[in-house]
């Protein structure tokens, strides 16, 4: 009998995930499919009993559902609600799990570009959803400190007195500075502004963005023309995605096949969207 996974998420007519996890089953010959589910914020509690009702065997969860959809769960683990945050739902035996696997990807994003955090300090620039994940995984790999800036001061606040960070002022961004900078705002996403100036850039030896369309935003493009070590959000939602994919099966998926499609895929949607490099008009 087929298993059957997917995403849910609002919109998610764009989510890569389907693209990753079932070239994943097809390589491993494993019977499984997984499709994206646009669910309205109203819905979400009739999808989570569609999920128990159908069987189906896990879900990822998506912009806007990932905090709401902890109260509909069995079971929420530590690290989840540490984080405040559901990105995975395992069902086991009509049980409802769910944790987060965004802040392993984060970490593996920083392992595969050769990265020591130990020690650095870290400017993350956003305090929405993607935000809280990128802060857990610095915070618990032995930075020296996290700062954070968010155009919503307040919002900022939040996020570090949650995770006993400071937090700044978006005006204060000119005087920013540290090691390593990560984009956790949606600037930059099918667009090609930077959430800070070239100059900001310079200050730092690591910029990473959350952003993944296009995969060169254009804050790496900055990074890069100051030869910077650049991350781009693909990574991140690789490496979410492999320890996902971990948790349904017991099995490693296919790591660089996995890649390679969620590149390709990127590519055509870059395309699509006007975003192409050589679209480029400034
Ligand atoms: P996500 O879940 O992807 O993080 P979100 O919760 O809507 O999405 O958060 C988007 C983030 O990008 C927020 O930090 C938002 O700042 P506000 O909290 O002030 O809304 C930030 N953001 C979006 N557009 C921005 C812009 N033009 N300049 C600066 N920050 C922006």
């Amino acid at each position: 009998m087929y298993k059957v996974y997917g995403i849910v998420g609002y919109p998610v007519s764009h989510s890569l995930s389907p693209v990753m996890h079932n070239l994943a089953f097809r390589e491993l010959g494993i019977k499984a499919v997984y499709g994206a589910f646009p669910v309205k914020p109203e819905n979400l509690s009739l999808a989570i009993a569609g999920v128990r009702a159908l069987g189906i065997s896990g879900l990822s969860v998506t912009i806007p559902h990932k905090v709401e959809v902890m109260k509909y769960l069995d079971e929420v683990d530590y690290v989840a609600k540490e984080i405040g945050a559901v990105n995975t739902i395992i069902n086991y035996d009509g049980k409802l799990f769910g944790t987060n696997t965004d802040w392993i990807g984060v970490i593996k994003s920083f392992e595969e570009a050769g990265i020591d955090l130990t020690g650095k300090r870290v400017v993350v620039l956003g305090a929405g959803g993607a935000s809280l994940a990128i802060v857990y995984a610095m915070v618990k790999s032995g930075v020296k400190e996290v700062v954070i800036y968010n155009r919503t001061y307040e919002k900022a606040r939040e996020v570090a007195s949650r995770f006993g960070i400071l937090a700044y002022k978006w005006e204060d961004l000119s005087t920013a500075y540290g090691d390593i900078l990560i984009n956790a705002t949606s600037v930059g996403l099918k667009s090609f502004d930077s959430p800070v100036s070239k100059e900001i850039v310079s200050r730092f030896s690591v910029v990473m963005d959350s952003v993944y369309l296009p995969v060169e935003t254009k804050l790496l493009s900055l990074a890069r023309e100051e030869n910077k070590i650049i991350i781009d959000g693909l990574k991140m939602l690789l490496y979410q995605g492999v320890e996902q994919f971990r948790l349904w099966t017991g099995i490693n998926p296919p790591l660089d096949k996995m890649r390679d499609a969620l590149y390709q895929e990127v590519l055509k949607m870059e395309a699509e969207f006007g975003l192409r490099k050589t679209d480029k008009t400034s």
